[in-house]
């Protein structure tokens, strides 16, 4: 990758855990504190992109163009109401992508070539769809660290091995530098018993993996993309937004506890 960019996948094959939310206000805080950040819509769903008020019709190139390699990332860039935040968006057509990419060569590797050829970015936050496809593949190929949303609810670890394994593949055969960046909590209800068990059991389970910061249920958050903003912008000051704008400083922290500010890694840890 040129210059320092650091690249994070928000990953779990599971739908509605909070990946989106949390790629649109993650990347809207690491924003807002002055690092130059790339949101990467890989869902066809195209939330991320309309959740940022990125209307479907303006899109003229989309990731699409980007893993044929007809455009540059830089090109299918486009500058949000976020200063400092620019996302590569998503269309429907990306979900054609996925089965005409099944026979091309280093099919897996088009969004790491793209990244390889982008600068001026600091961070770039991958919105990944809720499959372990080809689109998942490239995102997990394309990243360093894995962020990885749980849903506070009864069913929060099913599946995971799915996506632990794959990521282990991926580490063996295409970016062995891949891991598990953090774990996060998302729709923590206070008021409800489960969600406290299931929170102390994802901890048990994963560890010091798992983020400090947790994310509450907070229906500012749900009603932010209707208005094509992230819930920062949205609502600043209510609990989901604030709980974001932690999480970035967090994952900075994390960030720089194992690379230092030259990029050497410190510390390298399984995933
Ligand atoms: N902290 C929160 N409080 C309340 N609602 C939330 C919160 N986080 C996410 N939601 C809502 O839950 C739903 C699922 O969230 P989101 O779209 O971020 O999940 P996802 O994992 O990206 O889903 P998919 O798998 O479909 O891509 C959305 O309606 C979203 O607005
Ligand atoms: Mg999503």
């Amino acid at each position: 990758m040129k210059n320092s960019l650091k690249v994070l996948a928000v990953a779990n094959q599971k739908g509605g855990v909070g990946k989106t939310t949390t790629a649109i206000n993650l990347a809207t805080a690491l924003a807002a504190v002055g690092q130059r950040v790339l949101l990467i819509d890989m869902d066809p769903q195209g939330n991320a992109s309309t959740g940022l008020g990125i209307k479907r019709v303006d899109i003229d190139v989309s990731m699409y163009e980007v893993l044929f390699r007809e455009v540059t990332l830089e090109q299918a860039a486009k500058k949000t109401r976020v200063p400092g935040l620019d996302v590569a968006p998503s269309t429907v057509h990306l979900s054609g992508a996925e089965i005409e990419l099944v026979t091309a060569r280093r099919r897996e590797s088009r969004l790491r070539e793209a990244l390889q050829h982008t600068s001026g970015y600091d961070y770039a936050i991958i919105d990944c769809p809720p499959s372990l496809n080809l689109l998942t593949l490239n995102s997990l190929v394309a990243a360093e660290g894995v962020i990885v949303p749980l849903q506070c609810e009864f069913y929060a670890l099913e599946g995971l091995s799915h996506l632990s394994k794959t990521i282990e593949r991926v580490r063996a055969n295409y970016n062995p530098e891949l891991e598990i960046r953090g774990v996060l909590l998302t729709m923590y209800d206070r008021r409800n018993n489960l969600s406290e068990m299931v929170a102390a059991d994802v901890r048990q389970h994963f560890g010091d993996k798992v983020y400090k910061t947790v994310i509450p249920r907070n229906v500012r958050v749900s009603e932010a993309p209707s208005f094509g903003l992230p819930a920062i912008v949205y609502d600043m000051k209510c609990p989901g937004a604030q709980a974001y704008i932690r999480l970035a400083s967090e994952v900075i922290q994390r960030e720089q506890r194992l690379y230092g500010n030259d990029r050497k890694k410190i510390t390298k840890r399984a995933a």
